[in-house]
């Protein structure tokens, strides 16, 4: 993270309603949906669902195409005026379907950066591993791939979050290039990563020191628990945030430059 001394106020709050579905609001203010499935997802807690409730929203990212991901994507559009960004070819299928319109659009894929919310805030669009056609009115319509994102704030704090993805070596990639702070990773099983997957991915591809666990326990079939994330990594370093749904966390650049992982061992350390 971007060396900042003496420097104290919040890098991000994060806010997980269940799910995929996240909330970041930045240091200046700034407030990024991602996957806002929220109003139907039954692990939100109930006073979370309603979405006129939901307030200022700059900016909302989707992953892929499907349901549990694209939620409430038309009506917070609506209703917040935000910018959406996704990948190109499921972005016209937002165009055409009237949930989003066409000037509050950004259509890129992956390497792509975006500064939709001023320079101070880059979206960087990254591979995953998974599917995303959009399935509406009984058609199942293309939605091109699925991605993530490493979102890096004003203060230099970077977020990845993954979207639903199984392990791939590109995720050595992500975490060598991008350098994130923190990751929100899937780990329910079924669909994507389960948490030995997860734990293996952190512990020897992204080495992101602090994970935050989602897209489990939503339904019967995806059944990880951030448990089990923990007993995967053993005696990795790696911070597992165990946030309930509804429940956010507040990180300080301190948080990011604490948890790194040192280079060296420190000399009176056992190997
Ligand atoms: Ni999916
Ligand atoms: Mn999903």
């Amino acid at each position: 993270s971007i060396a900042l001394a003496g420097f104290s106020a919040n890098a991000a709050e994060v806010l997980w309603y269940g799910h995929a579905a996240t909330k970041i609001t930045t240091e200046e203010g700034k407030v990024i949906l991602i996957d806002p499935y929220i109003s139907n997802n039954p692990a939100t807690p109930e006073d979370l669902r309603d979405l006129s409730q939901i307030g200022q929203v700059d900016l909302i990212l989707i992953t892929h195409g499907h349901g549990d991901h694209v939620g409430d994507l038309a009506a917070l559009a609506e209703q917040t005026g935000a910018q959406v960004a996704t990948n190109a070819d499921l972005a016209r299928q937002f165009v055409d379907l009237g949930w989003v319109a066409e000037d509050k659009l950004i259509r890129f894929n992956k390497s792509g950066t975006i500064t939709p919310l001023g320079d101070g805030i880059r979206v960087v669009m990254v591979p995953a591993e998974h599917s995303s056609d959009l399935y509406h009115d009984g058609k199942l319509l293309p939605g091109g791939e699925p991605v993530g994102y490493v979102i890096e704030l004003e203060n230099g704090f970077r977020i990845y979050h993954a979207g639903d993805t199984g392990v791939f070596l590109g995720m050595e990639l992500i975490g060598a290039f991008y350098a994130p702070d923190l990751a929100l990773l899937p780990i329910g099983g079924h669909f994507t990563m389960d948490p030995e997957d997860a734990a293996w991915a952190l512990d020897n591809l992204l080495l992101i020191p602090q994970v935050i666990p989602i897209h489990y326990g939503t339904f019967g079939a995806i059944a990880g628990t951030p448990e089990q994330l923990k007993d995967a990594l053993g005696e990795s370093d790696i911070e597992v945030i165990d946030l309930k749904p509804g429940e956010s966390r507040t990180f300080t650049l301190d948080d990011a430059e604490a948890e790194a992982p040192a280079d060296e061992p420190a000399d009176d350390e056992e190997e």
